[in-house]
């Protein structure tokens, strides 16, 4: 993982110099969080000692720093790098909304997982999401308003884990979100063309309007000075209350007054489902792949079961001989990737509402016979990329999960001077959510990750329905690698269903190719997931879409638009990396 092999040295780089410095491009109008411009390509990791943070902007990377070298931990860091980004980049990620965490505990030695996923209301049914006749609704009319709302868990999972594990109190670390929206920060370019982009429905509800336009209408401009005293307000509430400051009492008031109101598509958030909401433990899902444990969120996600399928699947294959620039190891990752959302569509859900064979869609010699379907020399046919029947005492009949997943969302990985390693994904789903903001902050619309549609054409039960009380399924895959018990990477990215791909792509670049982690966050993406191959257009992964067409995939040029935040933990000391197509930074010391 650490020694560069000289052979693949040379088609690494020529893969990733070929990434060219993209002009500022409109983003594509079902996609608001789609890329605002590529940076120049680094492949040099940031390199530290002691401590590093790599997140999605640099003011919340810098404040997570500070907190670290204040002698705060990689959760007390967390805290702060998580309220710092529901600010500057409050399309993506906050309070509103919900979040996985991966959490290495370097004193207990122990790598666990916290579900911080939004859950839905007590009076949510699974008819939520269709219409009159009982069809489905369009996706934005289900997002934008309050029908798509779910309890958020963020908080309480930041508040709670900090509780357990955090040093310094948690006054101090909620302050430094507080000075920035009372001093403001300037408008970032990415936030300005989300905002041009988004123009039309973040315009519809007054909160978001307010806060996003100029007294013109006219969206912010780049390095205008955005203050948010209503931010600053909610998060002094929170700083003094704690969770219950957010989840009971005036904030909590807001949160549900604006859901129920949403003019044209209210939805049926309660102040007891704020009230009633828990994070959960849970075990982390690990496969090993190699020389690794690679581990993540199990469900309510199916980040770490998707990710450890690709890994599983071609784990026969020796792909590390193949290498980057070979179409034919795109054709078994491509395939492999089909094949894992072909179960994740069939049998991923949340667990606590739903059985499903957990343990079965990781099992060795499962994957091993499923692996012997992409011994051919082609791309797999159409009717030849099903579900696979997963060892699993409960024989039951499940329809294809039809759920509409968009980009959107952050991650950020810190490593602490002790050696706590933090690896979160989080989100408020769409880009701006359900464009309902209260408090300073914008609430999510989580819910549409439920697929919409209750029943398959046959008439079998989709495991990712609506029900009361239930987490809709992500694709979040926050991940930690260990090697000999002892964490090795902490990696994930946003990118809505695409994240599995972006994830697993990078986790290949790294244990597989040996690349460093800034060079595998900069590597063209190739993403397959439910049959199309999407290549990254203006790269050199497009040069890879005549050699996948003549083996018989689908090829789509596609602005595909990853945010890996990965830090490793070498011998030698961390290396961080940060995605190129958004506006972020690894800092460490
Ligand atoms: N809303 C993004 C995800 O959970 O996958």
């Amino acid at each position: 993982m650490t020694s560069l092999r000289p052979v693949l040295a040379a088609a690494i780089a020529g893969l990733l110099l070929a990434i060219p410095c993209r002009a500022q491009q409109a983003a594509d109008a079902v996609e608001p969080e789609a890329p605002t411009g590529m940076r120049p390509v680094s492949t040099e990791p940031a390199k530290a000692t002691k401590f590093m943070v790599a997140a999605a902007n640099q003011l919340a990377a810098e404040a997570g720093l500070q907190i670290l070298k204040k002698g705060g931990n990689a959760i007390d860091a967390m805290v702060t790098t998580q309220l710092v980004l529901n600010l500057v980049e409050p399309q993506s990620s906050g309070i509103g909304g919900g979040a996985f965490l991966v959490y290495f505990d370097a004193k207990a030695g122990r790598l666990t997982t916290f579900d911080g996923r939004e859950t839905a209301p007590a009076a949510a049914d699974p008819t939520l999401f269709l219409d009159e006749a009982g069809d489905p609704l369009s996706f934005y009319d289900a997002v934008v308003g309050g029908r798509s709302v779910g309890t958020p868990g963020t908080l309480r999972l930041i508040f709670d884990t900090h509780e357990r594990f955090g040093a310094l109190d948690w006054k101090t670390v909620v302050q430094p979100a507080i000075d920035l929206a009372t001093d403001g920060f300037k408008v970032s370019p990415r936030l300005h063309a989300l905002i041009v982009e988004e123009g039309q429905r973040l315009k519809r509800f007054a909160g978001a309007r307010d806060y996003f336009f100029d007294a013109k209408g006219e969206p912010l401009k780049v390095g205008a000075i955005l203050k948010n005293e209503a931010f600053a307000k909610t998060l002094r509430l929170i700083a003094d209350k704690g969770a219950a400051g957010f989840y009971e009492g005036p904030i909590a008031e807001d949160i549900v007054r604006t859901v129920q109101n949403a003019e044209g598509n209210p939805g049926r958030l309660a102040l007891s489902d704020l009230k009633n909401y828990r994070i959960v433990e849970r075990e982390p899902v690990c496969l090993t792949y190699r020389a690794y444990e690679v581990c993540g969120m199990g469900p309510p996600s199916s980040g770490a079961l998707t990710v450890g399928q690709i890994l599983g699947l071609i784990e026969p294959f020796d792909i590390a001989a193949l290498g980057p620039g070979s179409a034919k190891a795109w054709r078994l990752i491509g395939d492999a990737s089909r094949l894992a959302f072909a179960d994740r569509g069939r049998y991923m859900a949340d667990i606590d509402y739903v059985p499903m064979p957990l343990r079965g869609l990781l099992d060795k010699d499962y994957l091993a016979t499923r692996s012997k379907l992409l011994m051919g020399d082609t791309a797999l046919a159409k009717d030849a990329v099903a579900p696979g029947t997963p060892p699993w005492d409960h024989a039951m009949l499940r329809g294809d999960d039809v759920a509409i997943e968009l980009p959107s969302t952050s991650h950020f990985s810190i490593v602490d001077g002790t050696g706590n390693v933090v690896s979160i994904t989080t989100t408020i789903e769409n880009g701006f959510g359900s464009r309902l903001m209260t408090g300073g902050f914008l609430l999510n619309n989580e819910l549409t990750d439920f697929s919409f549609e209750t029943h398959d054409a046959d008439g079998a039960v989709i495991a990712n329905a609506v029900a009361p009380g239930k987490r809709p399924r992500s694709s979040m895959a926050p991940t930690v690698v260990m090697q000999d018990g002892k964490p090795v990477l902490a990696i994930g990215s946003p990118g809505g269903s695409r994240i599995i791909g972006y994830v697993a792509e990078a986790l290949i670049a790294v244990l597989d190719w040996n690349m460093n982690v800034q060079e595998a966050a900069s590597l063209p993406h190739l993403v397959n997931r439910f049959g199309t191959y999407d290549v990254e257009a203006g790269t050199d992964a497009a040069k890879l879409a005549g050699p996948l067409s003549d083996l018989g995939f689908e090829v789509k040029e596609a602005d595909l638009n990853s945010g890996i935040h990965a830090i490793a933990i070498t011998p030698e000391g961390l290396e961080g990396g940060a995605d190129p197509r958004r506006e972020g930074v690894a800092l460490g010391e």
